[in-house]
């Protein structure tokens, strides 16, 4: 939606108007000699002399001029009713910042509706104010530009997003908040029962088992735009409570669900951006680890990871008589990137769990110069350049060691130099046959890439064995992601529907028989009961918001967000409770540990 069809769309919307006979945004030439009644906030004032005052009136649409020659004491953020004529402004003198510029509102009455204490910040900076303090007076943060706009494009991406759900023939439908707990990999945030001292119920991590309930129950496609609620450490993307829009059908797979969701992006991206992404590419996982070093690749710039082990296989130099071996190239890097930044890059690099970093700049030969030439064979340093596609002038990045550990690394440096800002261009990715299990930990259990109701590749269900992970790491699962500019969007895969094959998924990530029973004996019991095969997905609203509006934190468009340390500064919340409430609640609570 453009921004002028997003503004005639909210014309259309305002029938009642109550107080007022306009709203400040919509004045234009074509209502002069009008008398109108506005109602809104006083944005700015000016004096002129001892009686003329010129009043910029506020309201969710947009700022008019009014002239008043009464005497009042109007301060910044006061409610006030105006009641004027409109006037065109004579030639030349109209106000082109101003949408309403061409207009004037003249012989203006006022009626003061409220009072207003100075704002606890300038309402027009245009440097940033302190986040907490924003939050804290959150409801006049929201009268500034940028979050009506958010808050309102947040409404339009969720009307979009439900609209194309239910062309698609979804129906929607709500799931409880307070269950028995769903794995999603986080620490579950829980709400004692009164009833029943001692029990808990856990607040969802997502509406998983619901949505596959809904499934045996025939619904045959549902959606939701659902509260999940996540104990996790807070990050830019990351908030305790969030909103996914939430999928599952049955009698389809992976590819029908990637048709529903991408269609259903390309409606919020269109009624945002006015574009209408076409076909979303796919790339393999393992592509993606390779290539990318990470499960989320950002696809608007290249620097791709380059495989070099082939390259060093009998080398005499030490560092890179190991596992893998891979380079990222800089161009033109071997200028733009000076000393001090390799050994910023280098530290990094450290952090990240490397032993260093290896660098060599390309000369105008093409010859390599970096500290670690003098142990790289001429061949060595012929094959680097030309498998690297190297040319006079670039910086050539290398990492060696254990293969995860490689890629993950200069995954990390390839986004550190070259990953352009979060709102330049939009790339979404499908990310597809992501393996059933990441990794083992350290009791020797698998960890699930995705959830433990996701179907693994058909041809691979009998590497179901506990083996200490050789078999388990094999599986191939029927999970995908959808990735935008770098971030996880969503997540979905094809379900298990056969209690047979779910229980030996619980069995291989070490859960026992009475586990199973206790945590999941009501979904397979449910299976048991006729199940269709079906898939599913889920996308993060909050993300794919910011993403459309090209914010680099969700907490700019959720109306009421919690802080990086998870609290309120507007309610105080969390908050202690009485004495008396926990006991009703059969609760003692014990002094904080560090
Ligand atoms: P998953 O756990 O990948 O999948 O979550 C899906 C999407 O939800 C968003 N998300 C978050 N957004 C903000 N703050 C958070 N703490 C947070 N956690 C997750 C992300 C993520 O990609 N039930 C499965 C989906 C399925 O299999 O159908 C699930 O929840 O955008």
């Amino acid at each position: 939606m453009t921004d002028q069809e997003y503004e005639e769309h909210e014309q259309d919307l305002s029938g009642a108007r109550g107080m007022r006979t306009d709203y400040c945004g919509d004045l234009t030439a074509e209502d002069a000699d009008r008398v109108v009644t506005l109602c809104g906030w006083v944005d700015r004032r000016r004096e002129h002399g001892e009686k003329l005052a010129f009043i910029d009136l506020r309201d969710h649409t947009g700022v008019v001029q009014c002239v008043v020659d009464e005497k009042h004491d109007l301060r910044s953020e006061y409610v006030v009713q105006i009641t004027g004529t409109v006037v065109k402004r004579p030639e030349g003198m109209e106000n082109t910042i101003l949408a309403t510029g061409a207009i004037d509102v003249q012989n203006c009455t006022v009626v003061v509706l409220n009072k207003a204490e100075t704002p606890p910040f300038p309402m027009h900076s245009r440097q940033e104010i302190d986040e907490t303090l924003r939050l804290k007076h959150r409801y006049v943060d929201m009268r500034r530009e940028r979050m009506q706009r958010n808050l309102r494009y947040r409404a339009v991406i969720q009307s979009a997003v439900r609209e194309a759900m239910e062309d698609q023939g979804f129906t929607e439908i709500e799931t409880p908040l307070l269950i028995a707990s769903t794995p999603e990999g986080a620490r579950d945030f829980v709400v004692p029962s009164r009833q029943q001292p001692g029990n808990f119920y856990a607040l969802p991590q997502s509406p998983q088992i619901f949505k596959q309930l809904c499934m045996v129950g025939g619904i045959d496609r549902y959606y939701q735009i659902a509260k999940c609620l996540r104990d996790e450490d807070l990050r830019a993307d990351r908030q305790f409570e969030f909103a996914q829009l939430d999928a599952e059908a049955s009698f389809v797979g992976q590819e029908e669900i990637i048709e529903f969701i991408s269609y259903v992006i390309a409606s919020a991206t269109d009624a945002v951006r006015g574009v209408w992404p076409e076909s979303i590419p796919q790339m393999s996982w393992i592509d993606a680890m390779e290539h990318y070093g990470t499960d989320k690749p950002d696809i608007r710039f290249g620097m791709t990871l380059i495989e070099l082990t082939g390259l060093f296989e009998g080398t005499e130099a030490n560092v890179f008589k190991t596992e893998c071996v891979k380079g990222i190239i800089v161009e033109g890097g071997a200028e733009s990137i000076g000393r001090n930044r390799i050994d910023e890059l280098t530290e990094m690099c450290k952090k990240w769990g490397a032993k260093g970093l290896a660098w060599f700049r390309v000369g105008d030969d093409l010859e390599l110069d970096g500290g670690l030439t003098k142990f790289m064979s001429e061949a060595e340093q012929a094959g680097l350049t030309q498998m690297m596609g190297a040319q006079p002038g670039d910086l050539v990045l290398l990492q060696s060691g254990d293969r995860h550990l490689v890629r993950d690394v200069l995954g990390r440096l390839r986004l550190e130099i070259g990953r352009p800002p979060i709102d330049e261009g939009l790339e979404f990715l499908w990310v597809v046959d992501f393996p059933m299990f990441e990794s083992i930990n350290d009791n020797g259990d698998p960890v699930a890439a995705h959830h433990p109701f996701t179907m693994p590749h058909v041809d691979d269900v009998d590497y179901l064995v506990r083996d200490g992970g050789e078999s388990l790491l094999k599986i191939r699962s029927q999970a995908y992601d959808l990735v935008l500019n770098g971030w996880e969007l969503g997540s979905g895969s094809v379900r298990i529907h056969e209690p047979d094959v779910q229980k030996r998924v619980f069995a291989a990530l070490g859960l026992s028989d009475e586990e199973v029973e206790e945590k999941f004996g009501f979904l397979l019991e449910a299976f048991r009961f006729g199940a269709p095969p079906h898939a599913g997905f889920a996308f993060g609203i909050d993300r794919l918001t910011a993403l459309l509006l090209g914010e680099e934190n969700i907490r700019e468009v959720i109306a009421f967000p919690k802080t990086q340390s998870g609290s309120d500064p507007l309610t105080n919340a969390p908050t202690e409770i009485a004495e008396r409430h926990l006991t009703e609640l059969g609760l003692r609570t014990l002094p904080p540990t560090d």
